[in-house]
């Protein structure tokens, strides 16, 4: 049974958790797009782990994981995630670690031209500053570099001076700077591949192997449907495909072999950085929320605080309908405990008319004003509930109009960062059916 699992919102669903959840009938667990711009965190026993690049899986022994050709890989960021683990003696290496031949690399004139962009006020995304969009452009512009160009001396040469030319003077003409050196870029990352070599593979080969062998294959979406390139609230999205039919182009394994999808939600909504946000509230609700529970609101890559609103359908609806989810996983129920009050949004009015599917036009959704449902709160603490019938009846009434309103069921529930603070209703799980 293969799996995808994503985001359905800006991302910071808790997809972390509920990956690592998923991944115990999984063989393989799979990242197939973005970078290091992601912060998934699990939660074992009390220890937490922060993983940007590297699949969630890993943390469970046995399991093997694949970067995927659709992730843009910045190899000093990769190598320090590796000791990362390695100190928390997390058993790592090629045996179990697998990156695509084909990812495009992250390179420092990804991080320091998006720095500079990033400097300037008109336009701002309010990105992770990873060099994330850079490295996108130069692999849409063919000239990115990829993990198996660090192997060659000959392919990095050829690829570096065809484009470091062009980065040096704008970097000089546009922005002032000094240039990058052609050569201490050569030694740098010609080092970086002696250090991965073992791990770069051709991993669409290896993924459809496994898959003719029956194996579970667990594909893990960074970021969110509202980030996605083609889907999201562009310009401010991230620069990859974050919907299901990502993980086929990114990991080379076609529609057909994908069984379910799986999107986490979380029971209210934020976001970070710049862009349309239409239930964001402010000042001491915002607050409220951002900081309940055990783990705050807080950008687990960059320590931002994130914004923070009302759970809005239009989006969840507008994600169910892209994605193909067959599944909702809901994480953070238990922030909504102490709430008397909770507002759902399931349409815009829009002038004098109302929406209810989420507009692309900018121009329309900054005039969009949500219309709330108003739900009576619970009171009542949930983190030590692990039946559902045990919820609190107004949890379980808001449960029942979010399915209604995404017209899909909710199979599984997380009630705190715990591996135990979740109720799974329905088997939603890589074992085979
Ligand atoms: P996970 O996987 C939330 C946001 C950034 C910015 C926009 C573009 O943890 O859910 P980028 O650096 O990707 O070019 O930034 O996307 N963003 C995320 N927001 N969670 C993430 O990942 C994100 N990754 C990128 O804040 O608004
Ligand atoms: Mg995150």
């Amino acid at each position: 049974m293969n799996i995808v699992l994503v985001g359905t919102q800006w991302g910071d669903e808790g997809k972390g958790k509920i990956i690592d959840l998923l991944s115990e009938d999984a063989n393989i667990i799979v990242r197939y797009q973005g970078g290091n711009n992601a912060g998934h965190t699990v939660m074992i026993g009390d220890e937490e782990f922060i993983l940007h690049l590297i699949p969630s899986g890993i943390l469970r022994s046995s399991k093997e994981c694949v970067i995927g050709n659709g992730v843009v890989v910045d190899p000093k960021a990769l190598l320090e995630e590796i000791q990362m683990l390695r100190g928390k003696k997390i058993d790592i290496g090629p045996h179990n670690l697998h990156i695509s031949k084909s990812a495009n690399v992250i390179m420092p004139y990804h991080k320091l031209t998006e720095r500079l962009k990033e400097e300037e006020t008109i336009g701002r995304i309010g990105t992770t500053r990873r060099g994330i969009g850079p490295a996108y452009l130069d692999k849409a512009g063919r000239v990115g570099v990829r993990m198996v160009d660090l192997l060659s001396k000959t392919q990095l040469a050829w690829k570096l001076k065809r484009h470091l030319d062009e980065i040096n003077l704008i970097l000089q003409k546009v922005y002032g700077e000094e240039g990058l050196s052609y050569e201490q870029l050569m030694e740098e990352y010609l080092k970086y591949g002696r250090e991965l070599k073992d791990y770069i593979k051709d991993t669409a080969s290896l993924l459809n192997c496994a898959i003719k062998k029956n194996k579970n294959i667990l594909f893990e979406g960074a970021q969110g449907t509202m980030l996605d390139v083609d889907h999201g609230t562009y310009p401010f999205v991230t620069s990859s495909n974050t919907t299901a039919g990502g993980a086929c182009t990114g990991a080379g394994v076609g529609p057909t072999k994908i069984d379910e999808v799986v999107g986490v939600m979380k029971a209210y909504t934020t976001r970070v950085g710049e862009g349309p946000f239409p239930t964001e509230v402010k000042g001491e609700m915002a607050d409220k929320l951002r900081n309940a529970g055990p783990v705050g609101e807080y950008g687990r890559s960059t320590g931002r605080p994130r914004r923070c609103g009302w759970l809005d359908m239009v989006v969840v609806r507008r994600s169910v309908l892209i994605n193909g989810i067959d599944f909702l996983a809901i994480t953070r129920l238990d922030i909504l405990d102490d709430l008397d009050k909770i507002y759902i949004c399931n349409k815009y009015k829009y002038k004098n008319t109302y929406i209810y599917d989420f507009p692309e036009e900018l121009e329309i959704l900054q005039d969009c004003v949500p219309v709330y449902e108003e739900m009576k709160g619970w009171e009542i603490p949930t983190p030590e509930i692990r039946d559902f019938e045990k919820l609190p009846e107004k949890a379980k009434e808001y449960i029942a109009r979010i399915e209604e309103l995404a017209g899909v069921k909710i199979g599984i529930l997380s009630i705190g960062p715990k591996r135990s603070q979740t109720i799974r209703r329905e088997k939603v799980s890589t074992a085979k059916k």
